[in-house]
């Protein structure tokens, strides 16, 4: 790569090499189809008991929805979208400061998915901050836009908010108590990835994220209204997940999948790219406490089955995920406990 980041500015007028994926990894775009009953979920429905079951549904049956009257001020949702622009229109030497492929740091802009591991790269560059607790963190944050602090520091506030009622909600359906989640995730950290995928001479040879499962507890991505690109696997079939106005997707995490014994799945899904135009994604990601120890509760185990997966600490699983590439197994089949006939 001749300079480190894709989003120069410069339009590209055909792909190199590095991005090719080897044809039987390509995306394969004719057999994709639009999901056309992705479950929308109204929180501000007065009916508890009716959310908690939608919750349930949608997390067994899609380890994705989408919600909507969820909290967050729409007002900051758009300035969020658009600092975010911003940041990426931004002169590329000064993006350049920023830049690392070292996935322990904190603060980072970076590009494809960890630069150091994978053999093909992918159409994307990204942004990634830590989140909590903010007064730690925004201090090392963009000061250009001279807005990034202030807006993004509101908009984590009030995503946090939507994650843990989230979370609630999630327990109940399991029928568990309403804080269990919380209380097993500890003090959660809090990320964000910026994603801005530009747009790209040959769509189909390449990804701007491969498959991948989100390696957290709970995912609540805000997706560009315009362009679409999020697609999720469902039934063996990639769908492709249509933007909805005002709503945000939320996906199912490894974690959560771990604690709920694998009743509830961490999706497969990718972020394809497309020629014209350019595409931004912010990806909001609720962590376990380092030192949360992620294991079902005995509800979840006593019919028989046991524990599909071993203990583990979320320091070790994290530590296992970023020595992967992105694309390969499920990282949670590494902590699969052996079944004894
Ligand atoms: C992610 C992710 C999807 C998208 O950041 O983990 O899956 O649509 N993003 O950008
Ligand atoms: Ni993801």
């Amino acid at each position: 790569m001749d300079t480190k980041v894709i989003s120069t500015g410069i339009p590209y007028t055909s792909l190199p090499e590095s991005y090719i994926r080897p044809e039987s990894e390509r995306p394969k775009l004719s057999e994709v189809e639009v999901c056309e009953d992705v479950p929308i979920i109204d929180l501000c429905c007065d009916d508890r008991s009716s959310i908690v079951q939608q919750i349930g549904y949608a997390c067994r049956f899609y380890g994705f929805f989408q919600v909507i009257n969820h909290g967050v001020s729409l007002e900051l949702v758009e300035k969020m979208l658009e600092v975010a622009n911003e940041f990426f229109r931004l002169p590329v030497e000064e993006k350049l400061k920023l830049y690392s492929d070292d996935p322990t740091k904190t603060m980072r802009l970076s590009t494809s998915f960890n630069v150091k591991k994978e053999t093909v790269h992918n159409w994307r560059d990204y942004l990634r901050l830590h989140c909590y607790p903010l007064d730690q963190y925004v201090p090392e944050w963009p000061s250009n836009p001279s807005t990034f602090k202030d807006t993004v520091s509101s908009y984590c506030k009030q995503v946090r908010e939507l994650g843990f009622r989230l979370q609630e909600l999630i327990a109940e359906s399991l029928g568990l108590e309403k804080d269990h989640i919380k209380d097993v995730l500890g003090e959660q950290g809090q990320h964000m990835a910026v994603n801005y995928y530009p747009p790209c001479p040959q769509p189909d040879l390449t990804y701007g994220l491969p498959r991948h499962t989100d390696p957290n507890a709970l995912t609540i991505l805000l997706q560009d209204l315009q362009v679409s690109g999020l697609q999720v696997l469902k039934d063996g079939k990639w769908m492709a997940v249509k933007p909805h106005p005002n709503a945000f997707v939320i996906n199912i995490g490894d974690q959560l999948q771990a604690l709920s014994n694998g009743r509830y799945k961490s999706v497969w899904h990718r972020a394809l790219v497309n020629a014209d135009k350019p595409r931004m994604s912010v990806a909001s990601f609720l962590c376990p406490s380092d030192d949360a120890l992620i294991s079902p509760p005995v509800k979840l185990t006593e019919d028989g089955t046991g524990a599909v997966y071993r203990s583990f600490t979320y320091a070790e699983y994290y530590k296992k995920f970023w020595s992967r590439n992105l694309d390969q197994e499920h990282c949670l089949e590494n902590f699969k406990n052996e079944i004894i006939p």
